[in-house]
């Protein structure tokens, strides 16, 4: 296994990969068609600050981490925006390594902090929580339907 900065490279590759983990359980999620995903993880890749990391396995990408630094009064910050491991080889350690290669990489680009959202109710918390990642006491997440 090999970990290495993501630029664009292979995107449809890493579509694939975000649609086959994202449609199975606990999320079940019902993308319309390759290409919204597709311009879902462009509009990511395009954003300011964007940095990425991917595990390989000889030359199939088996697990994406993406997200952006954010500058902020006490230091910039990671805002990671998606991180999933080919469901297939979940439970082997590799979300935990590509979890480290990242925070190495952000160390040596002065990030400070990392932040994220995740569903307390699926087992990415606990995944989170024992990398070290806390509960934010102060932040609450708020939403709206205005259909
Ligand atoms: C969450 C995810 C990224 C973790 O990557 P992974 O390679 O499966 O995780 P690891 O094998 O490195 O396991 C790390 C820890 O999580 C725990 N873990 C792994 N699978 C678990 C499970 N099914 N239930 C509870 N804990 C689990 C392990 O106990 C392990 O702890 P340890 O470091 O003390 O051994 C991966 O499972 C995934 O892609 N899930 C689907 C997408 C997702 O939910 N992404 C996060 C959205 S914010």
């Amino acid at each position: 296994m090999t970990f290495q900065e993501f630029k664009s490279q292979k995107i449809d590759e890493i579509v694939s990969l975000f649609l086959s983990v994202y449609q199975k359980e606990p999320w079940y999620d019902k993308w319309p068609s390759f290409e919204r995903a597709k311009e879902y993880l462009l509009d990511i890749v395009k954003t300011p600050g964007f940095k990425g990391y991917i595990a390989l396995y000889d030359k199939d990408i088996i697990g994406v981490c993406v997200g952006c630094i954010n500058r902020w009064w006490q230091g910039d910050e990671f805002f990671i925006k998606e991180f999933f491991i080919d469901d297939k080889l979940q439970g082997n350690g590799i979300g935990s390594k590509l979890y480290d290669y990242t925070v190495l990489n952000l160390k040596n680009n002065n990030v400070k902090n990392i932040i994220l959202l995740t569903n307390k109710n699926v087992k990415a918390y606990d995944f989170y929580k024992k990398r070290g990642l806390k509960k934010s006491q102060d932040t609450v997440f708020m939403y709206q339907n205005i259909t």
